[in-house]
């Protein structure tokens, strides 16, 4: 998703899939959020004027149910898992711009809004549904995709239920063309490139209408052409990303919704999700006559120890025990770090241990303790001044050429991209400090030697931190206190930090006789614990 043509003052707008509320957030919402909120996060460090979209989606037969089993009215159950969406989101970092829920009033607002101009478009008729539907996923299912006990293949533990209703259809149909061509002109409109095929390939087969209504569910938003029936929580569910848009305060009307945010620059989903958004959603979209988004970014899923993970297999981690057992810090690293975010990748608990440690508790954190423990013995707690230094310089060198490379991979969404190069410096400058062994340089009385070793370590250690904060927040954050900056870099807005960092993207910031902190370890070692 390579947005660096769009400039820094145009508003950046990333949506997260808007949660169901059946059950508690599981691994994999705090997965795709932490993603967005990376991005976002990164955004906002270029300056850019962000809002990051997340939410629930709480409409739907899923939902009725499962208030029903709990003896509870479906607004009392949806109240209850959304304040704990928005709880965990708080332990995890996650700088929320605006919480969305299908059930606020002012979404119904939009969403009647929004039905109205497709309908005047002549892209809704009435008509009969028969088929099997997945209550799990809330989609109709083709027969052949199913096993011989009806479960489909997300769902195989569950039976999906014959259909056959009057309802109404969106005439999808109608815009094969259209979307193949807005494919054709945006080849990064869907991201990866295996996403991408997938669609293309489904959309090349021709697309049917589909049902955006269902009878005798009363846990929906009614059809406003007619009120014995509810809207198909899917159409209701993607307007929930345009009526997050309305300004706090503001009336709920499409034109508010659309006046600064939109259109959307990203929507980080899972792989599950694809084709509502990119081949329904788009063509919602055109038939309301509203521009499309930038991009959809369908990332892969989470296995746990190489297995899938699942209710019935037993094997589901629940993140709120993570982050209190580990930190957050250490969740968003593990992701950020270990996984491909276009391919599925695996949480071992083995594993996490041992990459934090590693990377932020040894090579970080250490490099840190020990450089600002020599400035505080050989230069008077002072950063020292180096002096000119070549751009041959083994560490200068390798910093001046971070930069880039770390947008890059940003703007792509390879956080293991950006993380692994800000390792590379860090352990160029623990390599660094071995073979220059400045405690060796002060015996000798080389003061210049020191000053330029310790100057050039702590730079990189500065550079590496201001490059991390989109992943790490409160560790860049302490190593910027550290490092005797008094701002840190877990502000919520771009605007407030921006001014006190400008240039710190760049090597060559820390100044000379700038006093910096006591040695404190950033990071702990985490300890590993049976699951
Ligand atoms: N409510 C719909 C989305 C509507 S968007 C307008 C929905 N909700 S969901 O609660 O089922 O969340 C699905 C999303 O959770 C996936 O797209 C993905 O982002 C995330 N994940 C669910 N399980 C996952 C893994 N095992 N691994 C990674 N992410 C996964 O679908």
């Amino acid at each position: 998703m390579d947005q660096r043509s769009i400039p820094n003052s145009a508003p950046f707008t990333i949506t997260t899939p808007l949660y169901y509320v059946n059950d508690l957030p599981h691994i994999g919402s705090a997965y795709t959020t932490i993603g967005a909120d990376i991005v976002a996060r990164f955004q906002r460090l270029r300056g850019r004027e962000v809002l990051l979209v997340t939410g629930t989606d709480e409409h739907g037969q899923k939902i009725q149910r499962t208030a029903e089993g709990r003896h509870q009215t479906p607004q009392a159950h949806c109240d209850q898992i959304a304040a704990g969406y928005q709880s965990l989101w708080e332990k995890l970092d996650i700088q929320w711009d605006r919480f969305v829920r299908t059930t606020s009033p002012s979404h119904a607002q939009i969403v009647a809004e929004f039905f109205q101009r497709v309908w005047d478009q002549g892209d809704i008729y009435q008509g009969r549904q028969q088929g099997w539907y997945c209550v799990a996923c809330e989609e109709f299912k083709e027969e052949k995709d199913l096993d011989e006990s009806h479960g489909c293949a997300i769902h195989p533990n569950l039976t999906c239920e014959w259909r056959d209703e009057i309802n109404y259809f969106f005439r999808l149909s109608r815009y094969q063309t259209k979307l193949e061509a807005w494919y054709d002109e945006h080849p990064d409109f869907i991201q990866p490139v295996s996403r991408r095929n997938e669609v293309l390939s489904f959309v090349s087969q021709g697309l049917e209408d589909f049902s955006i209504s269902r009878v005798d569910l009363p846990w929906g938003i009614p059809v406003p052409a007619d009120l014995d029936q509810t809207l198909y929580v899917w159409f209701d569910a993607l307007l929930g990303y345009i009526s997050a848009l309305v300004e706090p305060g503001q009336p709920p009307t499409l034109d508010n919704a659309l006046n600064h945010w939109w259109p959307i620059n990203l929507h980080l989903i899972g792989k599950d999700i694809l084709r509502f958004h990119a081949v329904y959603w788009p063509a919602m979209l055109l038939s309301a006559g509203l521009s499309l988004p930038r991009c959809v970014f369908g990332h892969g899923f989470l296995t746990k120890d190489g297995r899938k993970m699942g209710k019935s297999l037993g094997n589901t981690l629940d993140p709120l025990a993570l982050v209190e057992r580990h930190g957050s810090e250490a969740l968003r690293y593990y992701f950020a770090k270990e996984i491909d975010w276009g391919r599925d990748g695996d949480f071992s608990e083995t594993r996490f241990v041992q990459i934090v440690n590693a990377d932020l508790a040894n090579d970080l954190g250490n490099l840190l303790n020990r450089t600002l423990k020599m400035v505080h013995k050989y230069c008077a707690g002072a950063v020292p001044d180096p002096g000119a230094l070549a751009d041959t310089h083994p560490l200068k060198s390798l910093g001046t050429a971070l930069t880039p490379d770390i947008e890059a991979a940003y703007e792509a969404l390879d956080f293991s991209g950006a993380c692994t190069s800000v390792l590379n410096l860090v352990r160029a400058g623990n390599q660094f400090i071995d073979s220059r062994a400045p405690w060796s340089l002060y015996k000798q009385g080389d003061q210049a030697g020191v000053a330029e070793v310790l100057y050039t370590v702590l730079e990189s250690v500065r550079l590496g931190a201001y490059w991390l904060s989109p992943v790490i927040p409160r560790t860049s954050s302490d190593i910027y206190r550290q490092l005797g900056y008094p701002m840190g870099l877990n502000s919520p807005s771009g605007a407030q930090v921006r001014p006190l960092l400008a240039g710190h993207e760049s090597w060559g910031i820390l100044d000379p006789g700038r006093l910096v902190l006591e040695p404190y370890p950033v990071f702990c070692r985490l300890e590993l614990q049976s699951a």
